[in-house]
């Protein structure tokens, strides 16, 4: 029987530099001759489309009707046929995910009720657990200025104090999942990224 695939996921605030670090992650997997399909949330799938339409402001939604949204579209994430987490880890392909539910658990479960974020995801038969998270830290100041660097237009999470409380959500979410036996690791995002990426292969070479 072909090996199933590893799926890893890239969580971390706004301007972490998860997109980089996806990328290299999957040169250095491909780099052992394992197959690596990148994918992200919100997805491209039409649920992903329309929670990109809901963060431009262009449709305005409550943040239960956000948290709903996300559940949705992680689902579809898990099930497609194509695109789908468990359909390339069958096929032995290892999928790594810029964002997942820790997404959801801070920002939703912070602007809503973090219980009922936590069941909808957690307790769901159609989103799975990732063998591995791999979380990015900065500072909420470094994560400001790295956005307002590199970008022209600032979405709706994106200030001092909404990042704030991300990110010390983010650190509880992580306290409660890893209390649950899941393998999150948390990196230092302040560095070089050849640097993080160092490290970050040498936890992933431990977990494949
Ligand atoms: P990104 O493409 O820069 O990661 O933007 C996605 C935005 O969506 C980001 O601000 C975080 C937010 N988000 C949530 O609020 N909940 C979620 O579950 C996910 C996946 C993303």
């Amino acid at each position: 029987m072909a090996e199933i695939g590893r799926f890893i996921v890239f969580e971390g605030i706004d301007g972490a530099g998860k997109t980089t670090q996806v990328e290299l992650l999957a040169k250095h997997l491909r780099s052992l001759g394992r197959e690596v399909s990148l994918s992200a949330e919100p997805t491209t799938l039409e649920s992903g489309k329309a929670i990109r339409r809901a963060l431009s402001g262009a449709e305005k939604k409550s943040e239960c009707q956000m948290a709903a949204m996300f559940v949705l579209d992680r689902i579809a994430h898990n099930i497609d046929e194509e695109i789908g987490i468990r359909a390339l880890t069958e096929k032995g392909i290892d999928v790594i995910s810029d964002r997942y539910y820790y997404s959801s658990l801070a920002y939703q479960g912070a602007a809503t009720d973090y219980g009922w974020v936590k069941q909808m995801n957690i307790g769901s038969p159609e989103i799975r657990r990732p063998d591995l998270c791999i979380y990015l830290d900065l500072l909420p100041e470094q994560s400001l200025e790295r956005i307002s660097r590199g970008r022209e237009s600032v979405e709706i999470y994106e200030n001092l104090e909404k990042l704030t409380s991300v990110r010390n959500t983010f650190l509880s979410v992580i306290e409660d999942l890893r209390a649950e036996g899941e393998s999150i690791y948390i990196v230092d995002a302040n560095r070089a990224p050849d640097e993080i990426a160092r490290e970050i292969a040498s936890i992933v070479d431990k977990h494949i």
